[in-house]
């Protein structure tokens, strides 16, 4: 097949657009859900692009017929089909099912079956020989994401002429916790096909290194490791989001004015306290939720002054754990609202439902205390979100220890979410903070997240990537 020039050849399991078909049948294409995309998108804006991925339907659905559009502003998009079974097996089996749950700290059991992972395999060569057909010679290759950890070798093997980087969004596990998967010599011999592996933190980056040592035998020197004659860069990356995007956005007339209606439909509290996730396990929703009725029941919260609004988008509702985890949440909801709530006047006010980029926005400025509490996360790129949102200096976050996101983000209320008390005792601090303190914390956030957007971490891995030169973490 004949090879555009692209200056860059992106690979993620989601294309940035997803189909969605509404009431009438209509296919409609909307924004993917998740951080990747809301990350890696603006960070493409100003290259020649290719972006292959999935485009969220199966290849079997009737809708099949409305093609992915060619493009997404320069970025051009191409689709990796794929068939129900498939979806069923790799993505929402042996990614979602088997991997998620072990990269994050085991917090579910996974399921480790063989007919997953042989159709792990098979959507990774899938994946593989697209980019073997359309990356142009000496290409630059991005891959993204714990669904496609095979790809660079898989890749290497059939154009040895292309440089291969791939960025794990989410942690990687201490071997303790990763060689329990049945398949990790094979996912580790599958990362190593890169030329530069890049991750969240430095521990992400040092248990993949001690991975490889463990089972592979691989030669190290600091951050490289030499395998198959082959050096490996290995570096740290915290991924960031377009802070020009959101601060435009959070100062826009409309915004200024539905932040004023969401506070008023609230019904004017005093505080509002705010939660935003995908409905996912890891992300401590259920414990979040128990802490603010613990405040109330023992009256240091106070139902006339105090709402909680919980977003929570729906995500990978096939999956038990997933089904498990919006079941508790949803009746610990009921339960709070039963006892607390007064009529018109509930006292968690939840939405289970994706939200437009620019509600979210209103949304967070409105926030007065934003709780991202998850258990563990790759970055959390709510939590710089909310920081970009609060172009009026107001506003306090509290951060778990364990999202990547606390590595950077000092002036938050840093808590470990397993500690009842002290998350509790969290909630309590945000809400009474003095405003001279609170604003001095948002401006040592938004300091931060002005020195790393997107657009600079995309550079950094990109240009290390070029060049080929040790990884390092400190630029
Ligand atoms: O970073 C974690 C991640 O799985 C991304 O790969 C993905 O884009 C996002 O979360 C949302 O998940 P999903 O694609 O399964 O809806």
């Amino acid at each position: 097949m004949e090879q555009e020039p692209y200056d860059l050849v992106v690979v993620a399991n989601r294309l940035p657009l997803a189909a969605e078909t509404d009431e009438t049948g209509e296919v409609r294409w909307v924004r993917s859900p998740g951080g990747l995309v809301s990350s890696l998108e603006p960070a493409l804006r100003l290259k020649r692009a290719v972006w292959v991925g999935w485009s969220g339907r199966a290849a079997s659905d009737d809708d099949v017929d409305v093609p992915v559009p060619e493009s997404l502003g320069p970025c051009a998009l191409r689709e990796v089909p794929l068939t129900a079974r498939q979806i069923e097996l790799y993505y929402e089996g042996f990614a979602n099912d088997g991997l998620w749950p072990l990269y994050h700290d085991a917090l579910r059991e996974s399921t480790y079956s063989s007919e997953q992972w042989d159709a792990y395999v098979a959507v990774n060569e899938r994946f593989a020989a697209t980019l073997a057909d359309i990356a142009p010679p000496d290409a630059i290759v991005w891959i993204h994401d714990y669904q496609l950890q095979l790809v660079p070798k898989m890749l290497r093997d059939q154009r040895s002429d292309v440089t291969i980087g791939f960025f794990l969004h989410i942690p990687f596990p201490p071997y303790e916790l990763f060689s329990r998967l049945p398949w990790r010599t094979e996912v580790v011999d599958g990362l190593l096909g890169c030329d530069l592996v890049g991750f969240q933190r430095p521990k992400d980056a040092s248990n993949f290194i001690a991975a490889a040592v463990e089972l592979l035998g691989v030669d190290t020197d600091d951050d490289t490791i030499e395998y198959a004659n082959h050096p490996i860069h290995v570096g740290t990356f915290p991924i960031s989001i377009d802070v020009r995007d959101v601060e435009e956005t959070a100062a826009g007339r409309a915004t200024r004015q539905r932040m004023s209606q969401i506070r008023a439909r609230l019904g004017d509290p005093e505080v509002i306290l705010l939660g935003v996730d995908r409905l996912d396990y890891t992300k401590g929703i259920g414990l979040r939720l128990k802490a603010f009725a613990a405040l109330l029941e023992s009256g240091q919260l106070d139902p006339e002054r105090h709402v909680l609004v919980q977003v929570a988008t729906p995500t990978r509702e096939a999956v038990e754990h997933y089904q498990d985890e919006r079941h508790q949440v949803e009746q610990l909801v009921g339960a709070i609202n039963g006892r607390y709530s007064r009529i018109g006047l509930p006292v968690v006010h939840y939405l289970y439902q994706t939200l437009p980029f620019d509600e979210l926005i209103a949304l967070y400025r409105a926030g007065d205390v934003m709780l991202v509490t998850p258990f563990r996360d790759g970055m959390n790129l709510v939590a710089k979100e909310y920081a970009a949102s609060h172009i009026d200096g107001d506003g306090v976050l509290v951060l778990s220890e364990f999202a990547g996101a606390a590595d950077e983000l000092t002036d938050a209320v840093l808590v470990n979410p397993h500690d009842d008390h002290a998350l509790q005792q969290a909630i309590v601090t945000a809400v009474e903070m003095h405003r001279h303190k609170r604003r001095s914390r948002m401006a040592g956030l938004r300091d931060q997240i002005h020195k790393s957007d997107v657009q600079g971490w995309a550079h950094r891995f990109l240009s290390q990537l070029a060049a080929g030169s040790p990884a390092s973490s400190s630029d």
